[in-house]
Protein backbone atom coordinates (compact mmCIF):
# COMPACT_ATOMS: atom_id res chain seq x y z
CA UNK A 1 0.00 0.00 0.00
CA UNK A 2 1.60 3.62 -0.82
CA UNK A 3 2.29 6.21 1.78
CA UNK A 4 3.78 9.17 2.57
CA UNK A 5 5.22 10.45 5.85
CA UNK A 6 6.90 13.80 5.68
CA UNK A 7 8.78 14.57 8.94
CA UNK A 8 10.06 18.23 9.85
CA UNK A 9 12.78 19.17 11.88
CA UNK A 10 13.09 22.13 10.78
CA UNK A 11 10.56 24.51 12.94
CA UNK A 12 10.87 28.36 12.37
CA UNK A 13 13.08 28.72 15.21
CA UNK A 14 15.78 25.95 14.30
CA UNK A 15 15.58 28.30 10.91
CA UNK A 16 16.15 31.54 12.48
CA UNK A 17 18.53 30.57 15.00
CA UNK A 18 20.71 28.59 12.63
CA UNK A 19 20.52 31.53 9.67
CA UNK A 20 21.23 34.32 13.05
CA UNK A 21 24.39 32.55 13.65
CA UNK A 22 25.39 31.68 10.49
CA UNK A 23 25.25 35.31 9.36
CA UNK A 24 26.85 36.65 13.30
CA UNK A 25 30.11 34.44 11.90
CA UNK A 26 30.03 35.16 8.51
CA UNK A 27 30.32 38.85 8.60
CA UNK A 28 31.90 38.93 11.25
CA UNK A 29 35.76 38.87 10.15
CA UNK A 30 37.36 40.60 7.09
CA UNK A 31 36.20 37.98 5.11
CA UNK A 32 32.74 38.08 4.60
CA UNK A 33 30.73 34.64 3.94
CA UNK A 34 27.49 32.63 4.18
CA UNK A 35 27.39 29.41 3.28
CA UNK A 36 25.20 27.91 0.54
CA UNK A 37 22.20 26.46 2.55
CA UNK A 38 20.44 29.96 2.73
CA UNK A 39 19.89 29.71 -1.37
CA UNK A 40 16.95 27.35 -1.16
CA UNK A 41 13.89 29.41 -0.20
CA UNK A 42 11.00 28.01 -2.83
CA UNK A 43 12.76 30.61 -5.11
CA UNK A 44 15.80 29.38 -5.04
CA UNK A 45 15.14 26.09 -5.55
CA UNK A 46 12.83 26.83 -8.47
CA UNK A 47 16.05 29.24 -9.73
CA UNK A 48 18.45 26.17 -9.30
CA UNK A 49 15.77 24.01 -11.22
CA UNK A 50 16.43 26.78 -14.18
CA UNK A 51 20.26 26.61 -14.05
CA UNK A 52 19.65 22.47 -14.42
CA UNK A 53 18.07 23.19 -17.84
CA UNK A 54 20.86 25.50 -18.79
CA UNK A 55 23.45 23.80 -21.57
CA UNK A 56 25.87 25.75 -20.04
CA UNK A 57 25.49 23.53 -16.74
CA UNK A 58 26.29 20.03 -18.22
CA UNK A 59 26.54 18.34 -14.34
CA UNK A 60 22.84 17.45 -14.66
CA UNK A 61 22.50 16.04 -18.24
CA UNK A 62 26.07 14.27 -17.77
CA UNK A 63 24.98 12.90 -14.41
CA UNK A 64 21.37 11.85 -15.89
CA UNK A 65 23.41 10.05 -18.68
CA UNK A 66 25.42 8.35 -16.84
CA UNK A 67 22.09 6.93 -14.87
CA UNK A 68 20.39 5.82 -17.99
CA UNK A 69 23.52 3.69 -19.20
CA UNK A 70 25.13 2.27 -16.00
CA UNK A 71 20.90 2.39 -13.56
CA UNK A 72 20.75 -1.14 -13.66
CA UNK A 73 24.38 -1.82 -12.40
CA UNK A 74 24.31 0.04 -9.74
CA UNK A 75 21.50 -0.69 -8.31
CA UNK A 76 22.40 -5.04 -8.86
CA UNK A 77 25.50 -3.74 -6.67
CA UNK A 78 23.48 -2.02 -4.10
CA UNK A 79 20.84 -5.19 -3.60
CA UNK A 80 19.06 -1.99 -2.00
CA UNK A 81 15.19 -1.88 -1.51
CA UNK A 82 15.61 1.64 -0.27
CA UNK A 83 16.59 4.89 -2.19
CA UNK A 84 17.83 7.68 0.77
CA UNK A 85 18.13 10.69 -1.15
CA UNK A 86 20.61 13.51 0.32
CA UNK A 87 19.72 17.07 -1.08
CA UNK A 88 17.01 15.42 -3.01
CA UNK A 89 15.67 18.84 -4.18
CA UNK A 90 12.81 18.11 -7.07
CA UNK A 91 14.33 14.24 -7.40
CA UNK A 92 14.41 14.63 -11.23
CA UNK A 93 17.56 12.19 -12.00
CA UNK A 94 16.39 9.87 -9.79
CA UNK A 95 13.45 8.75 -10.94
CA UNK A 96 16.09 7.06 -13.50
CA UNK A 97 17.42 4.58 -10.18
CA UNK A 98 13.49 4.34 -9.03
CA UNK A 99 12.95 2.92 -12.26
CA UNK A 100 15.53 0.49 -12.43
CA UNK A 101 15.04 -0.70 -8.73
CA UNK A 102 11.03 -1.55 -10.02
CA UNK A 103 12.53 -3.10 -12.92
CA UNK A 104 14.36 -4.72 -10.87
CA UNK A 105 11.77 -5.68 -8.37
CA UNK A 106 13.85 -4.37 -5.46
CA UNK A 107 11.77 -0.91 -4.78
CA UNK A 108 9.95 -0.73 -1.61
CA UNK A 109 10.89 2.91 -0.01
CA UNK A 110 12.86 6.37 -1.29
CA UNK A 111 13.56 8.49 1.91
CA UNK A 112 14.22 12.05 0.68
CA UNK A 113 15.98 14.26 2.56
CA UNK A 114 16.43 18.30 1.90
CA UNK A 115 16.56 21.43 3.91
CA UNK A 116 13.50 22.83 1.64
CA UNK A 117 10.19 21.75 2.14
CA UNK A 118 8.25 23.01 -0.34
CA UNK A 119 10.31 21.16 -3.00
CA UNK A 120 10.30 17.90 -0.81
CA UNK A 121 6.95 18.08 -0.36
CA UNK A 122 5.93 18.29 -4.09
CA UNK A 123 8.64 15.53 -5.44
CA UNK A 124 7.27 13.09 -2.67
CA UNK A 125 3.93 13.65 -3.37
CA UNK A 126 4.49 13.38 -7.38
CA UNK A 127 6.77 10.18 -6.80
CA UNK A 128 4.04 8.36 -4.79
CA UNK A 129 1.96 9.33 -7.39
CA UNK A 130 3.93 7.61 -9.97
CA UNK A 131 5.34 4.51 -8.17
CA UNK A 132 2.21 3.31 -6.41
CA UNK A 133 2.81 0.90 -3.90
CA UNK A 134 5.97 2.57 -2.46
CA UNK A 135 6.87 3.86 1.00
CA UNK A 136 7.99 7.60 0.65
CA UNK A 137 9.39 8.67 3.73
CA UNK A 138 10.62 11.99 3.61
CA UNK A 139 12.80 14.44 6.30
CA UNK A 140 12.75 18.00 6.37
CA UNK A 141 16.34 18.66 7.99
CA UNK A 142 19.75 19.91 7.65
CA UNK A 143 22.78 17.94 6.52
CA UNK A 144 24.47 20.05 9.56
CA UNK A 145 21.97 18.37 12.48
CA UNK A 146 19.90 15.69 11.05
CA UNK A 147 21.40 12.66 9.80
CA UNK A 148 20.99 10.56 12.25
CA UNK A 149 16.70 11.24 12.17
CA UNK A 150 17.19 9.61 8.62
CA UNK A 151 15.27 6.00 8.99
CA UNK A 152 17.10 3.27 8.96
CA UNK A 153 14.71 0.94 7.24
CA UNK A 154 15.39 -1.56 4.51
CA UNK A 155 18.56 -2.21 2.97
CA UNK A 156 19.64 1.45 1.67
CA UNK A 157 21.18 3.28 -1.11
CA UNK A 158 22.20 6.48 0.33
CA UNK A 159 22.48 8.89 -3.09
CA UNK A 160 24.03 12.38 -3.05
CA UNK A 161 23.82 13.66 -6.45
CA UNK A 162 24.35 16.68 -8.32
CA UNK A 163 27.73 17.45 -6.99
CA UNK A 164 26.87 18.59 -3.84
CA UNK A 165 29.31 16.94 -2.13
CA UNK A 166 31.64 20.01 -3.42
CA UNK A 167 29.63 22.74 -1.62
CA UNK A 168 31.00 21.38 1.53
CA UNK A 169 34.78 23.24 2.20
CA UNK A 170 36.68 19.47 2.53
CA UNK A 171 36.71 19.54 6.44
CA UNK A 172 32.69 19.94 6.39
CA UNK A 173 33.20 17.45 3.30
CA UNK A 174 35.15 15.02 6.23
CA UNK A 175 32.46 15.33 8.59
CA UNK A 176 30.08 15.03 6.38
CA UNK A 177 30.71 11.39 5.68
CA UNK A 178 31.59 10.45 8.15
CA UNK A 179 28.36 11.12 9.56
CA UNK A 180 26.85 9.02 6.86
CA UNK A 181 29.05 5.83 7.38
CA UNK A 182 27.98 6.11 10.97
CA UNK A 183 24.58 5.35 9.96
CA UNK A 184 24.94 3.09 7.76
CA UNK A 185 23.89 -0.95 8.18
CA UNK A 186 26.41 -3.49 6.98
CA UNK A 187 25.35 -3.53 3.17
CA UNK A 188 24.38 -0.65 2.90
CA UNK A 189 25.64 1.37 -0.11
CA UNK A 190 26.51 5.38 -0.97
CA UNK A 191 26.21 6.18 -4.39
CA UNK A 192 27.85 9.83 -5.04
CA UNK A 193 27.95 12.11 -8.11
CA UNK A 194 31.02 14.49 -8.30
CA UNK A 195 32.02 16.82 -10.90
CA UNK A 196 34.88 16.80 -12.30
CA UNK A 197 38.16 19.12 -12.87
CA UNK A 198 37.79 19.90 -16.49
CA UNK A 199 38.81 22.87 -18.71
CA UNK A 200 38.50 26.12 -16.71
CA UNK A 201 36.22 27.74 -19.56
CA UNK A 202 33.88 25.33 -19.25
CA UNK A 203 34.02 25.64 -15.45
CA UNK A 204 33.43 29.16 -15.27
CA UNK A 205 30.63 29.23 -18.14
CA UNK A 206 28.56 26.53 -16.08
CA UNK A 207 28.53 29.03 -13.28
CA UNK A 208 28.18 32.59 -15.14
CA UNK A 209 25.89 32.02 -17.69
CA UNK A 210 25.09 34.19 -19.94
CA UNK A 211 21.39 34.93 -19.42
CA UNK A 212 21.49 35.73 -15.42
CA UNK A 213 20.01 32.77 -14.05
CA UNK A 214 23.03 31.61 -12.12
CA UNK A 215 23.41 35.38 -11.46
CA UNK A 216 19.84 35.49 -9.74
CA UNK A 217 20.20 32.42 -8.14
CA UNK A 218 23.54 33.67 -6.24
CA UNK A 219 21.86 37.36 -5.44
CA UNK A 220 18.81 35.24 -3.72
CA UNK A 221 20.47 34.61 -0.97
CA UNK A 222 20.31 38.62 -0.30
CA UNK A 223 16.69 38.66 -0.43
CA UNK A 224 16.30 35.83 1.79
CA UNK A 225 18.31 37.93 4.73
CA UNK A 226 15.90 40.61 3.51
CA UNK A 227 12.94 38.60 4.01
CA UNK A 228 13.90 36.04 6.91
CA UNK A 229 15.85 39.03 8.82
CA UNK A 230 14.38 42.12 7.73
CA UNK A 231 17.97 43.18 5.81
CA UNK A 232 17.84 45.59 3.23
CA UNK A 233 20.28 44.58 1.12
CA UNK A 234 19.78 46.32 -2.06
CA UNK A 235 20.47 43.52 -5.09
CA UNK A 236 21.36 45.65 -7.59
CA UNK A 237 24.11 46.83 -5.91
CA UNK A 238 25.91 43.51 -6.07
CA UNK A 239 27.05 41.66 -9.10
CA UNK A 240 27.83 38.01 -9.70
CA UNK A 241 31.07 36.61 -9.40
CA UNK A 242 32.51 33.06 -10.29
CA UNK A 243 36.19 31.81 -10.66
CA UNK A 244 38.07 28.78 -10.64
CA UNK A 245 40.43 28.65 -8.03
CA UNK A 246 42.71 26.31 -9.93
CA UNK A 247 45.44 25.76 -6.60
CA UNK A 248 41.86 24.29 -4.44
CA UNK A 249 40.29 22.90 -7.50
CA UNK A 250 37.07 24.32 -6.77
CA UNK A 251 34.81 27.20 -7.92
CA UNK A 252 34.29 30.03 -5.80
CA UNK A 253 30.83 32.12 -6.26
CA UNK A 254 30.53 35.17 -4.95
CA UNK A 255 28.74 38.56 -4.67
CA UNK A 256 30.51 41.86 -4.73
CA UNK A 257 29.51 44.79 -3.66
CA UNK A 258 29.16 47.39 -6.39
CA UNK A 259 29.69 50.98 -4.17
CA UNK A 260 30.87 51.91 -0.98
CA UNK A 261 27.77 50.51 1.46
CA UNK A 262 26.37 50.36 4.19
CA UNK A 263 23.33 47.64 4.96
CA UNK A 264 21.43 47.10 8.12
CA UNK A 265 20.06 43.60 9.23
CA UNK A 266 17.07 44.49 11.49
CA UNK A 267 16.44 41.58 13.43
CA UNK A 268 20.67 41.09 14.16
CA UNK A 269 20.62 44.89 15.26
CA UNK A 270 23.82 45.03 12.89
CA UNK A 271 24.66 47.34 10.59
CA UNK A 272 27.83 45.72 7.68
CA UNK A 273 29.59 47.48 5.69
CA UNK A 274 30.93 46.79 2.29
CA UNK A 275 33.48 48.66 0.62
CA UNK A 276 33.31 49.25 -3.04
CA UNK A 277 34.86 46.11 -4.57
CA UNK A 278 34.78 43.99 -1.99
CA UNK A 279 33.64 40.40 -2.36
CA UNK A 280 31.41 37.91 -0.44
CA UNK A 281 32.08 34.12 -0.65
CA UNK A 282 28.48 32.58 -1.05
CA UNK A 283 29.38 28.77 -2.39
CA UNK A 284 32.43 26.83 -3.22
CA UNK A 285 31.78 24.20 -5.46
CA UNK A 286 34.56 21.13 -5.48
CA UNK A 287 35.85 19.64 -8.78
CA UNK A 288 37.52 16.22 -8.33
CA UNK A 289 39.90 13.57 -9.73
CA UNK A 290 39.14 9.75 -9.43
CA UNK A 291 42.13 9.30 -7.16
CA UNK A 292 40.75 12.14 -4.73
CA UNK A 293 37.48 10.69 -4.73
CA UNK A 294 38.85 7.02 -2.99
CA UNK A 295 41.21 8.51 -0.72
CA UNK A 296 38.29 10.55 0.47
CA UNK A 297 35.97 7.64 0.98
CA UNK A 298 38.67 5.25 1.97
CA UNK A 299 39.15 7.99 4.70
CA UNK A 300 35.95 7.74 6.42
CA UNK A 301 35.99 3.75 5.75
CA UNK A 302 33.62 3.63 2.53
CA UNK A 303 35.56 1.09 -0.13
CA UNK A 304 35.36 2.04 -4.30
CA UNK A 305 33.18 -0.25 -5.83
CA UNK A 306 31.75 1.31 -8.59
CA UNK A 307 32.99 4.22 -10.84
CA UNK A 308 31.34 5.25 -14.19
CA UNK A 309 31.41 8.72 -15.76
CA UNK A 310 29.54 10.12 -19.07
CA UNK A 311 31.12 10.04 -22.48
CA UNK A 312 32.77 13.16 -22.37
CA UNK A 313 34.53 12.23 -18.83
CA UNK A 314 33.04 15.55 -17.40
CA UNK A 315 31.54 13.94 -14.46
CA UNK A 316 31.42 10.81 -12.51
CA UNK A 317 29.48 8.11 -10.48
CA UNK A 318 30.47 5.88 -7.97
CA UNK A 319 29.55 2.71 -5.53
CA UNK A 320 31.48 2.57 -2.24
CA UNK A 321 30.34 0.49 0.70
CA UNK A 322 31.56 0.14 4.52
CA UNK A 323 34.86 -1.93 4.15
N1 LIG B 1 20.01 16.47 -5.97
C1 LIG B 1 19.43 17.48 -6.84
C2 LIG B 1 19.45 18.88 -6.22
C3 LIG B 1 20.82 19.45 -5.97
S1 LIG B 1 20.70 21.11 -5.37
C4 LIG B 1 20.15 17.46 -8.15
O1 LIG B 1 21.08 16.66 -8.32
O2 LIG B 1 19.78 18.22 -9.06
C5 LIG B 1 21.20 20.90 -3.69
C6 LIG B 1 20.04 20.45 -2.82
O3 LIG B 1 20.55 20.31 -1.48
C7 LIG B 1 18.91 21.48 -2.75
O4 LIG B 1 17.67 20.84 -2.95
C8 LIG B 1 19.03 22.08 -1.34
O5 LIG B 1 17.78 22.49 -0.81
C9 LIG B 1 19.68 20.95 -0.57
N2 LIG B 1 20.50 21.44 0.55
C10 LIG B 1 21.44 22.40 0.51
N3 LIG B 1 22.00 22.57 1.73
C11 LIG B 1 21.39 21.68 2.55
C12 LIG B 1 21.52 21.38 3.93
N4 LIG B 1 22.40 22.02 4.72
N5 LIG B 1 20.75 20.40 4.44
C13 LIG B 1 19.84 19.72 3.65
N6 LIG B 1 19.66 19.99 2.34
C14 LIG B 1 20.43 20.95 1.79
C1 LIG C 1 23.79 22.12 -5.78
N1 LIG C 1 25.15 22.29 -6.27
C2 LIG C 1 25.77 21.00 -6.57
C3 LIG C 1 25.29 23.25 -7.37
C4 LIG C 1 26.77 23.27 -7.84
O1 LIG C 1 26.99 23.09 -9.03
O2 LIG C 1 27.66 23.43 -7.00
C5 LIG C 1 24.83 24.62 -6.97
C6 LIG C 1 25.07 25.66 -8.02
N2 LIG C 1 25.59 26.84 -7.79
C7 LIG C 1 25.64 27.52 -8.92
N3 LIG C 1 25.18 26.78 -9.91
C8 LIG C 1 24.79 25.60 -9.35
Amino acid sequence: MSELRIDNYLDADYFDRSLRSDVLNGFDSDFKELPPKWFYDDHGSQLFEEITRLEEYYPTEAERSILRTHAAEIVALSGADTLVELGSGAADKTRVLLDALRDAGQLERFVPFDVSEGILRSSSESILAEYPGIEVHGVVGDFERHLDKIPTTGRRMTALLGGTIGNFNPHERKGFLTEIVAGKNPGDTFLLGTDLVKDHDRLVLAYDDPYGVTAAFNKNVLTVLNTRLNANFDVDQFEHVARFDADREWMDLRLRSLVDQDVRIEDLDLDVHFDAGEEMRTEISAKFRKAGVEQELATVGLELVGWWTDERGDYALSVSRVS
